[in-house]
């Protein structure tokens, strides 16, 4: 639970409130009870995307799944799937956020489905001790221009504002309500007396998109959830709750955190500095980059004596998962490291150049979406 912060600890803790400690995401699989990714659906993955893996699942920041598989088997069948992920609106949107968003585009594209994005305004009043409900609101707005700028196809996006739920959203809410009890809910998120009902009920509140496409379309339909592991609490009590209510159990493909810019830990926006944020200025995202943490040792002479350790560098990191696609040269940049010739200057110069450009494009499609274009992707009645 938010109140109970466990930073100062090593302990591993992933909740959907709270990621801290060394992440062991071999011992998280098993504890949450998902199954690794194998080479067997990255093959298949392989095939649709016509040898174009994107780089997020080649190097295994997706890594984990749940009845993947069976999408993929449905798939073949000639069943198509819509995806479903999204956002809890509590500030500016950050490059940890964009992750499985750019991600999910990518399965839009290769896939052609429609997909589904849920705006927790709701959700993000009711578990914040400082945020107003008009605040939410609006930053739900805010982030979706950050969605858009991802660059969906505004034909097959379809936003779900909790706040501006539909009457058949909510009788799905219900539905999915009536059929969760308190101690399932207890077990699975740590609610205590002191919780608010409205976090109680807030788990059938992210069930709902899961089901909310085959409602609409009047037919089952497989949904494919793309998100952080943090994310899968929910998703284990909207499998349970599916058959009852003759839906489809949903699939999940996971994805590890995405490193932060300070030593260890995911980029958390309650650590502003840890962040680059879609709203900083492309220089000021440039010199947070130059601060970043690398792990480098003391002075040059170390560093060219010792060698650094990429594994433990943030700036590696970002060009592993997200800048560097080329495995020649991401694979050079790290014996380079370990062999004490490249300097971590050089290799922050060279991320901050390319942040500085990813952030200023992404402002400039961001800057083309207003409320009112937001509000005609929003799903009413
Ligand atoms: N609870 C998520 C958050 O705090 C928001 C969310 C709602 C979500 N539905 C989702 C995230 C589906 C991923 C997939 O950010």
């Amino acid at each position: 639970m938010p109140e109970e912060k466990s930073k100062k600890s090593k302990e591993m803790v992933v909740t959907p409130w709270e990621v801290s400690g060394d992440i062991d995401y071999k011992k998280l699989v098993k504890k949450f009870g998902t199954t690794l990714l194998t080479e067997k659906e990255i093959a298949v993955m392989d095939k649709y995307s016509k040898g174009k893996l994107h780089l997020l699942l080649r190097r295994g920041l997706f890594f984990s799944h749940r009845d993947f598989d069976w999408i993929l088997k449905q798939l073949e069948k000639g069943e198509k799937f819509a995806l479903y992920t999204g956002r809890g609106p509590s500030g500016h949107t950050h490059l940890g956020h964009l992750i499985p968003w750019i991600f999910t585009k990518w399965l839009q594209d290769i896939f052609d489905v429609e997909l589904y994005f849920q705006m927790t305004d709701d959700e993000k009043f009711l578990f914040s001790q400082k945020l107003t409900f008009q605040e939410t609101k609006d930053y739900a707005y805010e982030n979706a221009k950050d969605v858009m700028a991802v660059g969906f196809d505004p034909k097959k996006t379809h936003f779900i504002f909790d706040s501006q739920m539909t009457p058949t959203m909510y009788q799905i809410a219900v539905e999915v309500a009536k059929r969760t009890t308190f101690s399932t809910a207890r077990a699975v998120f740590g609610f205590t007396n002191e919780s608010n009902v409205g976090m109680i009920f807030y788990p059938s509140i992210q069930a709902m998109p899961c089901f909310l496409p085959s409602k609409l379309k009047g037919k089952n339909i497989p949904i494919l959830i793309p998100a952080a592991i943090d994310q899968d609490p929910y998703w284990r009590i909207t499998r349970d709750v599916a058959p009852k209510l003759g839906y489809y159990k949903p699939a999940a493909i996971h994805c590890k955190f995405f490193p932060g810019l300070a030593e260890g830990g995911k980029m958390s926006a309650s650590e502003p500095d840890s962040c680059i944020f879609t709203t900083d200025t492309p220089n000021s995202a440039s010199k947070k980059i130059m601060r970043s943490y690398t792990g480098g040792r003391a002075t040059v002479e170390e560093q060219k004596e010792l060698g650094g350790e990429p594994d433990k560098c943030n700036v590696y990191w970002y060009e592993y998962y997200l800048f560097e696609p080329d495995d020649k040269k991401i694979e050079e940049m790290k014996l380079n490291c370990i062999s004490g010739k490249l300097l971590c200057g050089q290799c922050k110069k060279s991320l901050a150049e390319k942040v500085k450009t990813f952030v200023a494009e992404h402002q400039e499609r961001r800057n083309k979406f207003t409320d009112e274009m937001i509000d005609k992707m929003i799903i009413k009645e």
